[in-house]
């Protein structure tokens, strides 16, 4: 069956080397050696495709002026999913890119029926609070709503359209409504408009997302391409993998479903709870069996998370042999995992709150 990419839907990935075949998608690996500080998604292979993004490398590596530029979608708790691609605009901000971050009311309310205002405070008390304490600082970072965006930016939302046909728009999207293509065009603004003239005029501009978002990438620069008058660099993105849901490595994490995630404000007693009772194991089924055989790493969801939480290779390593040889249990396992991540959030959780004092240097 040909695999789908639906912005709108909740498509898992089941292979991610057919997908960039099928949708042209550079594999990340081509590019790594050449990126002199990579984050540790971009070396462990979780940040595993891009579209252009040569251009926005040659802006880094010459110091040259670049942007960030991603999106929030504003409809419940912040998971550690979605730190993902938090911890990719702090590291784009540490290298110098003028960051423009926008929180997508307008498609939440479009497509998801929240109403602006819940919106806006989820925006805030979830997601902006969160970012300040991952390390995302004030200075040359514009934090914006689409409700409120510029006359700039909003007419630019409008122009857009005039670039594409509606059939155009069928065979990128599948099943489309008036609503989201409102939503996918104000995406394309979203994602062009540092580059006009009262932005900062045309420069590279990189858009770290997960693969879902890869339909709105090709419209973007579809339409970029098109508007020849503003001179656009076609934006690039890069995509990463979806650290999976609790209750399997192929099952997704969303925000809905409590038992599939681990969101960055839960207490360590939930996690615990949490890690015990949902997170898939790949263990065996008695204890001799476990010892004799070993574990499937490849399968378990501690395992993965662990692979994307825990930074130093040679520990990862060490508990990967573990438990492929059976001397490390399932619940061992979990209690890693579990250690791990309250220590994180323990921390994370009081950065929040001294994150309060300065939130408002975002919204201004
Ligand atoms: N559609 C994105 C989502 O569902 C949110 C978003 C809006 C976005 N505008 C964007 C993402 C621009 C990246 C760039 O999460």
């Amino acid at each position: 069956m040909k695999q789908q990419l639906d912005p709108w839907g909740s498509s898992n990935i089941e292979n991610y080397n057919r997908l960039m075949k099928e949708f042209g998608i550079t594999p990340f690996s081509g590019i790594l050696k050449k990126v002199k500080k990579p984050s540790l998604y971009m070396k462990r292979g979780i940040i595993y495709g891009h579209i252009g993004f040569q251009e926005v490398l040659n802006a880094i590596n010459k110091k040259e002026k670049f942007v960030m530029l991603t999106g929030l979608m504003p409809s419940g708790a912040m998971h550690m999913g979605h730190k993902l691609v938090a911890d990719q605009m702090v590291y784009y901000q540490s290298l110098g890119a003028e960051c423009f971050i926008t929180v997508a009311d307008v498609e939440s309310y479009l497509t998801r029926n929240i109403s602006i205002e819940d919106a806006r405070k989820t925006a805030v008390e979830e997601y902006l609070l969160s970012y300040i304490a991952l390390g995302l600082k004030p200075k040359n970072c514009h934090f914006y709503f689409q409700s409120n965006g510029s006359v700039g930016y909003n007419n630019l939302s409008k122009y857009v359209s005039k670039k594409i046909t509606f059939n155009g728009v069928k065979s990128l999207y599948g099943d489309i409504t008036p609503g989201k293509i409102v939503s996918a065009l104000t995406q394309v603004a979203d994602i062009l408009h540092p580059e006009l003239e009262e932005f900062g005029g045309p420069r590279p501009v990189v858009v770290p997302v997960g693969s879902d978002q890869h339909p709105h990438m090709l419209l973007s620069r579809d339409i970029a391409t098109r508007m020849k008058e503003y001179g656009f660099v076609l934006p690039a993105a890069t995509y990463n993998k979806f650290l999976p849901g609790l209750m399997g490595v192929d099952t997704k994490m969303s925000s809905s479903k409590e038992e599939s995630f681990i969101s960055l404000k839960d207490t360590e007693d939930i996690v615990e709870k949490k890690i015990k009772k949902y997170a898939f194991s790949g263990g065996r089924t008695t204890l001799k069996e476990h010892r004799k055989k070993g574990g499937k790493p490849e399968v378990d969801v501690s395992y993965q998370w662990l692979t994307f939480l825990e930074e130093n290779d040679s520990k990862l390593k060490k508990i990967y042999n573990n438990y492929k040889s059976g001397k490390l249990l399932s619940g061992e396992l979990k209690e890693i995992l579990i250690e791990k991540l309250n220590k994180f959030l323990k921390d994370h959780q009081r950065k929040r709150e001294k994150a309060r004092k300065i939130v408002d240097k975002f919204l201004e």
